[in-house]
């Protein structure tokens, strides 16, 4: 069979990493995909530096739009960004009957309930594993693994940047700013990396992540936000002496008159397993009323375990796709069920 055809829109370092792995496996991935996935189109602004990780044979444009309009392709990866014009291209390409697969957490938490409503309206599919937590398949598990659960708390550490900061400040005695410097250079930080630092980008990956287990609407403005801007050295240290450590956790839970949805720094005692997770890592605990806690840990940022949820994604949307290309076939997205008039 013909493989599935892929528009990448964004080669910065998760589009780099997604193009490198799908290469790198494509022998493995056709196996399970059932079919070859390949990239055949990029867009970027920088289309010197594109071509030149994608080699020849495959077409680099700088107009992503040049991509949604190419009737071979039949999924567009978003991986550019932000709110702005990745909503519009996110909206033009399910508009002309495009999967699309993101990693974008900022767009889903502020714009989902549109996109989703858009993406159920045309019959395509909107993947987003990538968008939360990185490598960790935690999107799957709340919806696939955990499907028989009445889901009654979440709480994670969902920001690799935050993470490093905090675990490096504490361990090498290092200066917040050069921390932050360093979250750069490795891919980690968000393009502005002030959502990272305030809190703001867990907040997005919180919200997604209870939108799904409580089956409410996405609400990212009703969420408590905070950052770890305010946390000196000190703060490390005195934790650090009492026997606990400082994570920023993103938390959501059930709660008497709807849920809980915030993000802030949390002393955690330091025997815990989540207090030791260190770096960029990320791990999420999910109490399910059935199953009792579950934990899911592993590299929350940079170029290849993000990779690996885009490319995890892609494998879903094309054995879906292939399945009955003609049929209507529902989105990934979540829709909303009975607890979606409980206030967040
Ligand atoms: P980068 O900034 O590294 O890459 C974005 C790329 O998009 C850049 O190459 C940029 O070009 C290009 N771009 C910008 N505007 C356009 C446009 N209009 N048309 C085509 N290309 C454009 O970001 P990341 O790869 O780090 O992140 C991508 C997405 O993945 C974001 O939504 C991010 O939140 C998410 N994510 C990132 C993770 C990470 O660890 N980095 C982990 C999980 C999710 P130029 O550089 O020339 O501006
Ligand atoms: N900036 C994000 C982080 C990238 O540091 O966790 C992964 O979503």
């Amino acid at each position: 069979m013909k493989p599935i055809q892929v528009g990448l829109l964004g080669i910065g370092t998760v589009g780099r990493g997604t193009f490198e792995v799908l290469r790198r496996n494509q022998e493995e991935i056709r196996r399970r995909a059932g079919r070859g996935i390949e990239i055949t189109m990029v867009a970027d602004l920088d289309v010197a530096r594109a071509a030149s990780i994608v080699g020849d044979g495959v077409a680099v444009v700088a107009d992503a739009r040049a991509v949604i309009a190419n009737p071979d392709i039949d999924i567009v990866v978003e991986l550019i960004g932000g709110y702005g014009i990745a909503k519009t291209l996110v909206l033009e390409a399910i508009a002309a009957g495009k999967h699309v697969v993101t990693a974008n957490k900022a767009l889903l938490a502020v714009h989902g309930t549109e996109i989703f409503a858009a993406a159920s309206a045309q019959g395509v599919m909107v993947a987003f594993e990538a968008a939360v937590a990185g490598g960790i398949p935690i999107i799957k598990a709340l919806r696939e693994g955990l499907t028989a659960n009445r889901i009654q708390w979440i709480a994670g550490i969902i920001n690799g940047t935050t993470n490093f900061i905090l675990s490096e400040m504490r361990d090498k005695g290092l200066d917040f700013d050069l921390v932050l410097k360093e979250a750069q250079r490795l891919g980690y930080a968000e393009t502005d990396p002030t959502f990272d630092i305030e809190g703001v980008d867990a907040a997005h990956k919180a919200t997604l992540m209870s939108a799904i287990a409580f089956g409410i609407p996405v609400q990212f403005d009703k969420a408590y936000v905070e950052g770890i801007t305010q946390l000196g050295a000190q703060d490390i240290k005195y934790a650090e002496q009492l026997g606990y450590r400082i994570k920023l956790l993103g938390i959501t839970k059930r709660a008497a008159g709807g849920v809980e949805l915030r993000v802030h720094p949390t002393l955690i005692p330091a025997k815990r397993l989540i207090a030791n997770v260190e770096g960029a890592m990320n791990a999420v605990v999910v109490h399910g009323d059935a199953v009792g806690p579950t934990l899911y840990y592993g590299k929350g940022a940079g170029a290849e375990p993000t990779a690996s949820a885009v490319i995890a994604d892609l494998v879903d949307v094309t054995r879906l796709h292939t399945a009955d290309p003609h049929q209507r076939v529902p989105h990934l997205a979540f829709q909303p069920d009975a607890m979606s008039d409980l206030p967040v």
